[in-house]
C-alpha cells in the first residue's frame, strides 16, 4: 500500500507501527483512533508492562507516597492494538518498510511513529556504576529500588548532578531527613537549564534545607567495599565523601542507536523532524512515512528562529504525539504544524517551579515579579530584545501571560503585570555554561541552526554503509590508555576506542579515533587550536609570553607560519635540509664515536637526546657556548610537560616554568643582537626579514624559536628510540636496512605510522558546532584526536598492526594534517633517516637489554625513557 496516495483508504486499513510504548507512543495511538484510524496498530516497547508516567518517579514514588506500580498512565480510550512488549526494535528498513526486532522478528508497516525517548546517562565507569547502592532514575524499576534504599535509612546519599532530577531527589532525601550531598560540575544547581540567576536561588534553597551542596567539583571515582557495595566517592579536588547510596543524575542519552543504519537524520540530539513531526533523512529530505514524537524528536520552531530544539518535557511529548498522529492519517493539505511553546514543571524543596519557552534561548534575564529572596518570583528571559521564556517560582498562574508575550515576540524586558514589581528590574546576562554541559543538564536545548554558522555537513549514503560514528561514552577505555600500564602497548586499547569513532566523554569532551574522522575534522575550518575557544578553560599551555602559532588559528596562524617558513624550506629556502646533510652526519658520527669501548649503550641518553637540540641550536644560530644551557632548559621543559601533581615534586613544575622564562630571555637577547646584522642563521633572517607579510615582532620571533626547539625535540628522540626498538624487534628488517640503506626512506614513514612519537593531539576546540559523521560536536567542546589510533585504522591501512617498510600509500597521521601539519617534517625525516642508518651500520650485533623498555610517563608524546642495548660480545 502506498500510504500517501489515498488517505481515506489508508485511514481505513493502513498499517501503523509505534516504536516506543510510553507516554508519546500511547497518546499517539489514542489520537490515531480518535482521528478515525481503523487499520492495524502495533505497539513495540522494550519495557514490560503497561505504559507508565515518569514525572512521579522522582517525586511521589521516592517520597514513598505512591508505589512504583501505581504510576500507570491513565487510558483515555481503548486503542485496539497488538502489543509487542519486552523486546527492543533493533533496526528500521525504509526500503522494505519493516521494523526489525532484537529477537529477529520483522514487523511490516505503511507508516511508523518513533517515540523511543531517552535513557539515563550511566556512570562513566561501568564497574563502578554496577556497585550495589549506585542508582539512576529513569524507569519504574529504577525508582522502586532507589525508594527501597532510601527507606532503609542510608547514612548519606550522594547525588551526582544538580539538574532537575538530581535536585528533586535531593529534596525528597531532605524530606525523609536523610543526609545528602549534591555534587555539581557547574556553578550552581539548575544553572545549566535556567541560568546563573536562578542557579543562585536554587543553591540557597538547597543549603537552607540542609543539603551539603558542592559546586564546581567533579566526582572522579566511586569506591566499593569487598562485598561490592558503594562506600565512598572521590572528588577531583582530592577530597572524599563516605555515603552508601549514590544517585547518578547526569542527564540523558537519546535512544537513537537502533536507527544507525536506517538513513534517518538521527544522532545524539535526537531525530531531526519538520514541524509536522515527519522525520528527515540524512540528506535533509522529508521521509513521508516516518514520524517522530516526544523526547527523541528534534524539531524546528519558528518562534525560535526555526532552530532545532530538543526537549525532555512531558507536555511536549503529549502535544507532539497528537500532531504526529493527526498528520499520519491526513492528506497533505490537512496536516498541522507542532508549534506549541515548551512548558515544564518541577517540585522541589516545597517550591513549585514552572518554565515556559526555551530559557536556554536567551542572552538576558530579568526578575520581573516578586522577589528572589522569598523564593516567589517570575523571571523573564530575552533574546536580542524580545521575550523568549519565563520561569516562575511559586507563581505559576502568571505563565499564560508570558506565553502570550513569547508568541507575539513582545519587547524585552516586558513591563511588570502586577503590583509586586521588584525594586531593581535591571536585566543581566543570562550566563549559561557551554553547550557540552547544557547537554547534560537542560531539559530544553537549542541544537539547531544559527544562520551565521555552518552546522550541517552532507553525509552521503556510502559513508553510512561503512559504519556510523556515534557519540557515546567509551567507559574506561581512554582512562586505560592514560594509565601508565598501557604505555608499552596502547594499540589494543586504540582498537577498542575505534569501535566508537567519535566518543563523548563524561566530562563533555570528544575523543576521535578513526582515520577518516580525524582527517575530516583536522580539515574542518571550525576546529580551533586556540584555547580561548574552549568553553571550559584549560591551564595555559605556553606558560606565559606570546603564544606560538601552533596555538593560533588562521589568519594569524597562517601569517606567522608563512613568515617562519620563508626561512625554513621550499620555495624560498629550498636547500635548507640538504645543506645540513654534512652537519647531521658529522653530529651523528661523533655521538656514535662516543660509544667506543662501551658494551651497553642507552640509545636515548647517549644518542637521541643530545642530537636534535644540537641541530636546532645550529639552525637558529645559538652560539656554541650557550648550547649546554639550551640542552638543560629543553630538558627541564620537557620534564615539566609530564608533571603529575599526585606523584611529582612541585620542583619539577617550577623548574619547567623557570626554564621557559630563561629560554625566552636568552632568545630575546639573541634576537636583539641580530637586528641590523643580516646573517645565515634563522634568528638573523627572521629579525631582518621584510617579506610580503612584513617583519615579525621580536616577541613573535622568540615564540617561534621556542616552538621550534620544543616541537622538534622529544618528537625526534622518540622517533629514533621507537625506530631502534622496532628494528631490534624485527631483525630481518634491520638486516635489510644494513644491506639496502635506501630502505630508510619508506622505513621512517612506516615508523611514523606504526610507532608515532605524537600519539595524541590532546585538545582542540570546536569553534562552532562541527559535524563529524553523524555526530554534531557542540561549539566550545574539547576535542582529542587519537593520531596513533587513526594510523592503525584497518579501514584505511591493510594489516595495520604489521610493521611493513614496503607499505604503499602510507599517508600516516604522524605529522598531523591540514593547516598545522608539522612544520619540521622534512628536517625530522632526514635527522631520523641519518641516525638510524648510521646506528645500524656501526653497531655491532645490537641486542635489547629489556623488552619492553621503560617508557616516559606521557601517553601523548610516547617513547622509551631509556633504551639500553648491548653490542659486541658483551
Ligand atoms: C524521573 C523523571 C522525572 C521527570 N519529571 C518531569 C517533570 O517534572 N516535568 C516534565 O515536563 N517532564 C518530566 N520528565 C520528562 C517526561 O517524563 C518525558 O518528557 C516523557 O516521559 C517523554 O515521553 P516519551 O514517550 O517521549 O519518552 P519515554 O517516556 O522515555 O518513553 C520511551 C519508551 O521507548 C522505549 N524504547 C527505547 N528504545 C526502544 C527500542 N529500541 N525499541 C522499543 N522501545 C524502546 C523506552 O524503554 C520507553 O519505554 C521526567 C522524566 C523522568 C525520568
Ligand atoms: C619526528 C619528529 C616530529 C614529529 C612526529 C612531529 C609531529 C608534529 C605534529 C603531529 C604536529 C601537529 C600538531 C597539531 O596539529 O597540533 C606538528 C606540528 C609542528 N611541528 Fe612537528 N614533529 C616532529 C618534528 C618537528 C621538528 C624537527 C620541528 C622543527 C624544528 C617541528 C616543528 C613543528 C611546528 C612548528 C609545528 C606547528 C605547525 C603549525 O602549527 O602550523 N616538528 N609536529
Amino acid at each position: 500500500m502506498t500510504s500517501a496516495d489515498n488517505p481515506q483508504a489508508f485511514k481505513r486499513d493502513g498499517r501503523i507501527v509505534v516504536v516506543g510504548a510510553s507516554l508519546a507512543g500511547l497518546r499517539a495511538a489514542e489520537a490515531l483512533r480518535d482521528e478515525g484510524f481503523t487499520g492495524s496498530l502495533t505497539m513495540i516497547g522494550d519495557e514490560l508492562g503497561e505504559p507508565y508516567d515518569r514525572p512521579p518517579l522522582s517525586k511521589q514514588v521516592l517520597a514513598g507516597w505512591v508505589p512504583a506500580g501505581g504510576t500507570a498512565l491513565p487510558r483515555r480510550r481503548g486503542i485496539d492494538a497488538e502489543w509487542l512488549l519486552g523486546v527492543p526494535a533493533s533496526g528500521l528498513d525504509l526500503a522494505t518498510k519493516h521494523v526489525r526486532l532484537a529477537d529477529g522478528r520483522e514487523v511490516p508497516f505503511d507508516r511508523v511513529l518513533i517515540s523511543t525517548g531517552v535513557r539515563a546517562r550511566p556512570w562513566f565507569v561501568e564497574s563502578e556504576g554496577a556497585l550495589d547502592g549506585v542508582f539512576v532514575v529513569r524507569t519504574r524499576e529504577h525508582a522502586e529500588s532507589l525508594q527501597r534504599a532510601l527507606a532503609a535509612g542510608p547514612s548519606r546519599v550522594l547525588i551526582i548532578g544538580a539538574g532537575f532530577t538530581g535536585s528533586e531527589i535531593a529534596s525528597i532525601c531532605r524530606e525523609r531527613d536523610i543526609p545528602v550531598t549534591v555534587a555539581e560540575l557547574g556553578a550552581a544547581p539548575l544553572a545549566l537549564a535556567l541560568g546563573a540567576v536562578i542557579g543562585e536561588v536554587a543553591a540557597d534553597m538547597q543549603r537552607a534545607h540542609g543539603v551539603d551542596l558542592r559546586c564546581g567539583v567533579k566526582v572522579t571515582r566511586l569506591e566499593g567495599d569487598a562485598q561490592g557495595r558503594f562506600r565512598r566517592a572521590h572528588f577531583d579536588d582530592g577530597s572524599t565523601i563516605d555515603a552508601d547510596v549514590a544517585v547518578v543524575a547526569l542527564g540523558s542519552i537519546r535512544n537513537t542507536e537502533w536507527l544507525r543504519e536506517s538513513g534517518l537524520a538521527a544522532g545524539v540530539w535526537g531525530i531531526t523532524c519538520d514541524t509536522g513531526c515527519r522525520a528527515l533523512d540524512i540528506n535533509g529530505r522529508v521521509t513521508d512515512d516516518v514520524f517522530a514524537a516526544g523526547d527523541v524528536a528534534r524539531c524546528p520552531n519558528p518562534i525560535y528562529e526555526y532552530r532545532l530544539i530538543s526537549l525532555e518535557h512531558w507536555a511536549n511529548a503529549v502535544e507532539q504525539a497528537e500532531v504526529a498522529a493527526h498528520n499520519m492519517v491526513s492528506a497533505q493539505a490537512d496536516r498541522r504544524p507542532h508549534l506549541s511553546i515548551p512548558l515544564f514543571w518541577s517540585i522541589q524543596f516545597g517550591v513549585n517551579i514552572k518554565s515556559i519557552g526555551v530559557p536556554t534561548f536567551a542572552d538576558e534575564v530579568v526578575v520581573i515579579q516578586g522577589s528572589l529572596v522569598d523564593h516567589r518570583f517570575v523571571t523573564a528571559y530575552g533574546y536580542r530584545g524580545r521575550v523568549t521564556a519565563a520561569v516562575s517560582f511559586n507563581n505559576g498562574k502568571w505563565l499564560d501571560h508570558y506565553r502570550r508575550l513569547i508568541e507575539t515576540a513582545a519587547p524585552f524586558p516586558p513591563p511588570c503585570p502586577t503590583p509586586d514589581r521588584p525594586t531593581d528590574m535591571k536585566p543581566v546576562p543570562v550566563d549559561f555554561p557551554g553547550p557540552t554541559l547544557l547537554a547534560q543538564g537542560a531539559t530544553a536545548v537549542v541544537t539547531g541552526h544559527d544562520p551565521g554558522e555552518r552546522r550541517v555537513t552532507a553525509v552521503h549514503q556510502h559513508r553510512q554503509e561503512e559504519g556510523r560514528t556515534t557519540a557515546t561514552e567509551t567507559p574506561g577505555t581512554l582512562q586505560r590508555i592514560f594509565d601508565y600500564s598501557a604505555r608499552a602497548d596502547p594499540y589494543p586499547l586504540y582498537a577498542e576506542l575505534r569501535k566508537t569513532p567519535v566518543a563523548l566523554q563524561e566530562d563533555g569532551s570528544y575523543v576521535i579515533s578513526t582515520y577518516r574522522e580525524i582527517t575530516d575534522i583536522l580539515n574542518d575550518p571550525h576546529l580551533s587550536s586556540d584555547v580561548r575557544n574552549l568553553s571550559r578553560p584549560m591551564p595555559s599551555v605556553e606558560g606565559g609570553g606570546t603564544s606560538s602559532f601552533i596555538h593560533m588559528d588562521p589568519p594569524e596562524h597562517d601569517r606567522l607560519r608563512r613568515m617562519a617558513m620563508r626561512h625554513f624550506g621550499p620555495p624560498h629556502t629550498p636547500g635548507l635540509v640538504t645543506g645540513l646533510e654534512g652537519f647531521l652526519t658529522a653530529t651523528v658520527g661523533s655521538l656514535i664515536d662516543g660509544f667506543a669501548g662501551k658494551e651497553q649503550i642507552d640509545v636515548v641518553d647517549d644518542f637521541a637526546f643530545p642530537f636534535p637540540v644540537t641541530v636546532i641550536c645550529h639552525l637558529l644560530g645559538v652560539p656554541r657556548e650557550d648550547e649546554p644551557r639550551f640542552h638543560l632548559w629543553v630538558n627541564d621543559i620537557m620534564n615539566s610537560v609530564d608533571y603529575n601533581p599526585k606523584t611529582d615534586p612541585k620542583e619539577k613544575l617550577d623548574k619547567g616554568v623557570q626554564a621557559r622564562k630563561d629560554l625566552r630571555q636568552c632568545l630575546g637577547g639573541l634576537v636583539e643582537q641580530r637586528h641590523g646584522r643580516p646573517g645565515d642563521d634563522l634568528l638573523s633572517r627572521l629579525a631582518n626579514d621584510d617579506g610580503p607579510d612584513g617583519r615579525m615582532a621580536d616577541a613573535e620571533i622568540v615564540a617561534t624559536a621556542k616552538l621550534l626547539l620544543i616541537a622538534g625535540h622529544e618528537t625526534i628522540i622518540n622517533l629514533i628510540a621507537n625506530g631502534m626498538l622496532t628494528l631490534l624487534r624485527h631483525p630481518q628488517v634491520l638486516q635489510r636496512l644494513r644491506d639496502e640503506p635506501d630502505l630508510v626512506v619508506p622505513l621512517v614513514e612506516e615508523l611514523l605510522r606504526y610507532e608515532p612519537p605524537v600519539q595524541i593531539i590532546p585538545w582542540r576546540a570546536a569553534y562552532s558546532d562541527i559535524a563529524v559523521g553523524d555526530t554534531v560536536i557542540p561549539k566550545g567542546s574539547q576535542i582529542m584526536l587519537m593520531l596513533a589510533s587513526g594510523s592503525r585504522d584497518p579501514k584505511r591501512f591493510h594489516d595495520p598492526d604489521r610493521f611493513d617498510p614496503d607499505r604503499r600509500d602510507n599517508q600516516h597521521l604522524g605529522f598531523g594534517s591540514a593547516v598545522h601539519l608539522c612544520f619540521g617534517g622534512p628536517l625530522a625525516r632526514r635527522e631520523t633517516q641519518i641516525a638510524l642508518t648510521e646506528l645500524v651500520r656501526r653497531l655491532d650485533r645490537p641486542r635489547l637489554v629489556a623488552d619492553p623498555p621503560p617508557y616516559r610517563p606521557s601517553p601523548v608524546l610516547r617513547g622509551p625513557i631509556h633504551l639500553d642495548i648491548e653490542q659486541g660480545d658483551g
